[in-house]
């Protein structure tokens, strides 16, 4: 079981997350990958199962180093409101703290704290074909779908391209729905280069996470914060219960067998629990005289045993900003550098001092 490899993981990283300063002397010698998060919330148990643990195991592995930054500048295109950008930084920086990233050996950033970025974008953007924008697909969808069409919707892709050209970024983990993107960048990239003859930009690769995880939501769709039909494991107990007593499960009776392969609450539970205990709980099922009530109780003590270090990490770093500010700040400093060398050699070829 995948997952269970993680449990191990969280519990023996959770101490990782020292006050030590940061170290500037970030080596950019290994396999450099590099991934945007968005921010559109407190991250939820399907972002956790599915992105962020994976993740997190990856940043593990000897000779990757991960910078990993929470895009702020792109949930602009969406949310309006400072206190809920500030909230979704802070809570997407503390689910990945509280889960154990080593924000020392790799990096993690808030986006807009490198401002060099957005020099780089307009930059970038006179080299980027109109129509190119125009046909993205993401751009397509979005402009269906929102009713605020605004220019920076138009315009992700080139921000995008920016926080990959900006650190000479050789890879970047994303889904299926990125990928486009990551063509856009290296198409930029290329534009650029063909330009000035010179091979001042590194052309990006889409490094492309298997889908092999998908998370049902309480009505057994993707879960998704869309769809309202996700579970925050950092919500308070009471909370955590009310959502998980109100997973969708069919009519079958209490006294009936039931089939476990085809209800939500097992799917949950076995993506959290040993290979016993899954076994035990499917036994449960198809015994009859085990009511979906029953499972639900289980799935909520599991999800409190599972979660417990996570949540107690989390809850202690949103109690205190500074320390998240701080944290964010170091691996802001060491991106930096990274940025300012990139910047400087894009400026020199483009005539800007
Ligand atoms: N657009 C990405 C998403 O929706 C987030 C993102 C922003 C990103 N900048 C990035 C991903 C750079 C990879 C690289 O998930």
């Amino acid at each position: 079981m995948q997952i269970m490899r993680n449990q191990k993981s969280i519990s023996s990283s959770l101490p990782q997350i020292r006050t030590c300063a940061a170290s500037l002397h970030f080596t950019f010698t290994m396999a450099r990958y590099l991934t945007g998060v968005q921010s559109s919330g407190v991250p939820h148990l399907g972002n956790i199962l599915g992105a962020i643990l994976p993740s997190i195991r990856f940043s593990e592995q000897t000779g990757n180093e991960c910078i990993y930054f929470i895009a702020d500048y792109h949930s602009l295109t969406t949310i309006k409101s400072a206190e809920e950008r500030m909230h979704n930084v802070h809570s997407t920086a503390a689910a990945w703290l509280a889960f154990g990233f080593d924000h020392e050996k790799n990096i993690l950033f808030r986006q807009s704290d490198v401002k060099q970025v957005l020099e780089l974008t307009w930059i970038l953007s006179c080299f980027t074909p109109f129509p190119m924008l125009a046909n993205a697909h993401s751009f397509k969808d979005k402009s269906e779908r929102l009713s605020d069409v605004n220019a920076g919707l138009f315009t992700y892709p080139v921000l995008m391209a920016a926080d990959i050209l900006l650190y000479d970024t050789e890879f970047v983990p994303v889904g299926k729905d990125q990928i486009q993107h990551i063509e856009i960048a290296r198409d930029i990239a290329s534009a650029f280069n063909r330009h000035y003859q010179t091979e001042a930009l590194t052309l990006p690769k889409a490094a492309l996470q298997k889908d092999g995880l998908t998370i049902p939501g309480t009505d057994g769709a993707k879960m998704s914060k869309s769809y309202g039909n996700f579970i925050d494991v950092f919500s308070d107990e009471k909370a955590l219960r009310k959502t998980i007593m109100g997973i969708k499960t069919d009519s079958t009776p209490m006294e009936e067998p039931k089939d476990p392969e085809k209800d939500t609450v097992f799917s949950l539970y076995q993506l959290i629990s040993s290979q016993q205990e899954a076994t035990e709980l499917a036994a449960l099922y198809r015994g009859g005289n085990f009511g979906y009530g029953h499972a639900k109780q289980m799935l909520f003590e599991k999800c409190l045993q599972f979660f417990g270090p996570a949540r107690e990490r989390f809850a202690q770093l949103m109690a205190d900003p500074d320390r998240i500010e701080s944290i964010l700040s170091e691996g802001a400093l060491k991106a930096a550098i990274k940025a300012e060398e990139v910047l400087g050699r894009v400026k020199s070829l483009t005539g800007f001092r």
